[in-house]
């Protein structure tokens, strides 16, 4: 059994963690079946290790009929025979922990799948039982109640209300496939404070939270008025109680949080990271910032400003399973709010795209806090354009196929120079294998060996992880900070090549400098002073 670094045995691992996102369905088919699984998760842990990643985030892997990738739990304590078995898991994360990495779940606590046992209880037990509770059921408005019980639009597109059989209408934010609970009911945040311990006895470290702002709705469900303060759905305050509830049990556990938690306003935001709430929650700002070096600098300077007041640590996310990939984003030229929202038929230039991708992973593995990779950054995979008769996103189906939905960002990774015997449930594009990680492993200049020289110096190098940030004086459109121990990360995002502080050495540099050991444009440098 190999012994877990000393690093890694700390309580606050997780305010400087580097952490790998697996979405199952698509990383590794131990089977042949074209579908990843655990078995394909355990054979490739070595890679992982390798890559030097310190924890797991697993995308939903429960039991789900897969309207929505997994984001529609049908039980929280089985997994998908799609992937295994909670033997396996259980084994998985053992074997992880061995290994010095740690494993984070997905919990999905705004809905269910509508095949989840309290949904289908609800439906046969009719208006007005105490298994409709547990949902938001509600008669419709209108003289025969034919119109939904309010206005809300859903997260994918069309309203957030369905009406069964007996004439009700049932809520629900996402696909009608995933009806909200009622975060009101006692029930609800028994079960899952339960489920929280069924997996923290597992061994987890970490949970993160989907849709973590979204659970309590408004009494009522009053109508969605434009500016609204505060939103019907969004943010209540009623909220926090529950997200204290859950700190007691992490706590018994020296269990994490992080909440996927997209608010605008960063007082609101920082609410949700109190000392007795959550740990941590993903940075969107960031994420979504074009290549723009006082954009970036400002979403880096917010970010910081709404963490300190609560004491925790930003996270850094270049890309996740919703958004573009970020070497197709950084490849579009334009910029503008709908940076990593899916379009079809963008022109791109993966050349720049991939140097930029390059260059912002040595800016977000150097930026204080933890980082979260998304599987496949680490390969410079971009993003795919689906055939429309293969995407599955329910998300494209629901915007009436304006959208091209999430599918691109998740087709199964290429790990041999040969292409999978079965074709995989998502289509790989010609050229795939190229990107293969057997290929850039041997190949010194490739993505993967940039990202495990990145993650390798990250953890050998005390100066970065959490801790203070200071910047240095430099030229439009370069970015230069300093962290502790003498390190300094410079990236050029100017028309022209920057000059580096003198009296410094280069510990590692996302491409070549020029002739004169200048940075190039797109290009970031990691310097020891
Ligand atoms: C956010 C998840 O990341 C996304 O994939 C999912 O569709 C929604 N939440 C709904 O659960």
């Amino acid at each position: 059994m190999a012994a877990i670094p000393p690093s890694e045995a700390a309580d606050d691992w997780w305010r400087s963690a580097a952490i790998y996102q697996v979405y199952v369905r698509s990383f590794a088919d131990a089977d042949g079946d074209g579908t990843g699984d655990l078995a394909g998760v355990r054979s490739r842990l070595p890679y992982l290790v390798e890559l030097g990643v310190d924890a797991l985030w697993f995308t939903p892997w429960y039991l789900s009929p897969l309207a929505d990738g997994g984001y529609d739990v049908a039980d929280y304590r089985s997994i998908d025979p799609a992937f295994g078995t909670l033997g396996e898991a259980e084994k998985l994360i053992a074997e992880a922990r061995e290994l010095g990495i740690r494993t984070i779940v997905d919990i999905v606590p705004n809905h269910v799948s509508d095949q989840h046992a309290w949904f289908r209880a609800a439906l046969a037990a009719g208006p007005g039982s105490p298994e409709r509770e547990l949902f938001h059921f509600r008669p419709g408005r209108g003289e025969h109640g034919e119109l939904a019980p309010n206005d809300w639009p859903s997260q994918f597109a069309g309203s957030t209300w369905t009406r069964v059989d007996d004439g009700e209408w049932y809520l629900h934010l996402f696909a009608p496939e995933q009806p909200d609970l009622n975060w009101a009911h006692p029930v609800v945040r028994e079960e899952h404070e339960n489920v929280l311990r069924f997996w923290f006895e597992r061994g987890v470290a970490g949970v993160r939270i989907d849709s973590a702002a979204l659970l309590t709705k408004a009494d009522g469900l009053p109508d969605f008025v434009e500016g609204r303060d505060p939103h019907p759905y969004i943010d209540q305050d009623e909220i926090h109680d529950i997200y204290r509830s859950w700190r007691a049990v992490a706590d018994e556990y020296d269990g994490v949080f992080v909440g996927e938690v997209w608010l605008p306003d960063s007082e609101r935001f920082a609410r949700y990271l109190r000392p007795d709430e959550l740990h941590t929650a993903f940075n969107f700002n960031f994420l979504s910032c074009p290549w723009d070096a006082a954009r970036l600098r400002t979403a880096v300077e917010e970010t910081l400003a709404e963490h300190a007041p609560v004491g925790a640590p930003a996270t850094w996310v270049l890309c996740n399973h919703d958004v573009t990939r970020t070497v197709t984003r950084y490849g579009r030229r334009e910029t503008g709010f709908d940076f990593a929202a899916k379009v079809f038929g963008t022109p791109t230039d993966l050349g720049l795209g991939t140097r930029r991708a390059r260059a912002a992973a040595l800016l977000s593995l150097a930026l204080p806090g933890s980082v979260y990779l998304y599987q496949g950054e680490e390969l410079g995979l971009p993003e795919v354009e689906i055939p429309l008769h293969r995407i599955q996103d329910p998300m494209h189906f629901r915007s009436g196929g304006t959208d091209p939905g999430r599918d691109g960002c998740r087709v199964p990774l290429p790990w041999s120079a040969e292409p999978p015997a079965v074709e995989p449930w998502l289509p790989q594009p010609d050229g795939w294998t190229g990107y293969a990680a057997e290929l850039q492993a041997e190949e010194p200049d490739s993505m993967l060996s940039l990202y495990r020289a990145a993650l390798g110096l990250r953890r050998t190098e005390a100066g970065f992880g959490d801790g203070p940030l200071t910047w240095l004086p430099a030229a439009d459109g370069v970015l230069a900070f300093a962290r502790s121990e003498g390190l300094i990360c410079v990236v050029n995002l100017a028309g022209e090549p920057a000059v580096l502080p003198g009296h410094s050495h280069t510990l590692l540099s996302s491409g070549p400098l020029d002739g004169g050991g200048r940075l190039p444009q797109d290009t970031a440098v990691w310097l020891r002073a």
